[in-house]
């Protein structure tokens, strides 16, 4: 123990939230009229994401488990932050909480809004994710 104070890393929020606006505006979201981009920071660099629905609804994909899968697909795997931007804060489904919690315990998140924001955190948003260890009890 050095007992220095340990230091959150630097997030970029302003280049996080650029990607999920850039992400959001290719969003296919005919069905809901309700286009979502995220973006996840995962082992230092930045994903983004989209949601993508679907004429069969249940086919439909969020934007943060697209921004996801962008990362796992470029080799990240350590979430650090997540943004979600959406015409007002928008918090991730139940669905994508988990699929993210599999990459990230404690990670910040931001929900922006067109009038503003909210900063919450995944361990709030899914306290008990199902985890790895649940799987050997
Ligand atoms: N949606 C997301 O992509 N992320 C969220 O956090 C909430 C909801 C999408 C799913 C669907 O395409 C549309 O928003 C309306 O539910």
């Amino acid at each position: 123990m050095s007992g220095q104070a340990q230091m959150p890393p630097m997030i970029d929020w302003a280049a996080l939230e650029q990607a999920a606006r850039k992400a959001r505006a290719n969003a296919h979201a005919p069905y809901s009229g309700f286009p979502v981009g995220a973006a996840v920071l995962a082992d230092g660099s930045i994903h983004a994401g989209c949601n993508v629905e679907n004429a069969s609804y249940p086919v439909g994909l969020c934007a943060e488990r697209a921004a996801l899968a962008a990362a796992v697909a470029a080799g990240a795997r350590g979430i650090e932050a997540v943004l979600v931007v959406a015409g007002r804060p928008t918090s991730p489904c139940g669905m994508c909480r988990q699929a993210l919690a599999e990459f990230g315990a404690a990670v910040p998140v931001r929900l922006v809004g067109d009038e503003g924001a909210i900063e919450t955190d995944l361990a709030v948003l899914l306290p008990t994710p199902f985890l790895s260890g649940d799987l050997c009890r």
